[in-house]
């Protein structure tokens, strides 16, 4: 399963992008709003970092609409992914786009039927929301699962976003049932980093090696014979 970033903050995607993990990044209208400066700038800031797919939502109500701004959120930067929230129209504005070579990731999808609704239309992700769906007390393993299991058989292309995700089980339960990605707000990236037993470790392994003075050195020689090998 492929990793993705749900913010729209250039510092948080710089940050994260340094670990060497992303694969791609989701932005919403919330996310983008808390921002200062140019949407258009902070989109193609993100793009570069990630180098890889990253989601821009429209927000008109009629397919015409959503079309219109799906062109020219896409005209942005080639890694902009349209992301049309379900609706009727957004099923129409769908086809339409990637008809023309865009792709979209429809957005606010919360069961296996409209899943496949975004498929048929051509969506490139589908994208389920884990955390809402908990919210309001529906199991989103349940549903996760279902929408997995109703776009495999059918040798459907769309890949299954995993997103709203609120605490790292929430990746771990989308990367068990087979979703392709995961969109992970930047909180719950660090929380994913933490482990009392590796921090442990990487103090035991610090004061074993400290304790001989003479293998630290060898060490520094090491890595500085290998440089001048390199160079
Ligand atoms: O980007 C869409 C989604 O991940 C939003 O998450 O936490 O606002 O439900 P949340």
């Amino acid at each position: 399963m492929r990793l993705f970033i749900d913010t729209g903050s250039v510092a948080e995607v710089e940050e994260v992008a340094a670990w060497g993990v992303l694969s791609g990044a989701t932005t919403n209208p919330t996310l983008l709003a808390k921002e200062q400066g140019d949407p258009g700038d902070i989109l193609r800031r993100i793009c570069d970092l990630v180098d890889g797919p990253v989601s821009a939502e429209v927000v008109s109500g009629d397919s015409g609409g959503m079309v219109e701004e799906g062109r020219a959120l896409a005209a942005l930067h080639d890694h902009v992914i349209v992301k049309v929230p379900f609706s009727r129209a957004g099923l129409a504005a769908t086809r339409e786009l990637t008809s023309h070579g865009h792709r979209v990731n429809m957005t606010l999808v919360f069961s296996a039927s409209q899943a496949l609704l975004a498929a048929e239309a051509g969506a490139t992700y589908v994208s389920c929301f884990m955390g809402r769906l908990d919210d309001i007390g529906v199991d989103s393993t349940a549903v996760l699962e279902e929408i997995v299991g109703a776009l495999r058989p059918g040798a459907v292309t769309a890949q299954v976003l995993a997103a709203s995700l609120r605490h790292p089980m929430h990746a771990t339960i989308a990367a068990r049932l087979g979703c392709e990605v995961a969109t992970v707000p930047g909180k719950v990236l660090e929380q994913m980093l933490v482990h009392p037993l590796t921090e442990a470790g990487v103090e035991r392994f610090g004061t074993d090696w400290r304790a001989r003075p003479e293998f630290g050195a060898w060490l520094e020689e090491l890595v500085r014979s290998s440089k001048v090998a390199l160079s």
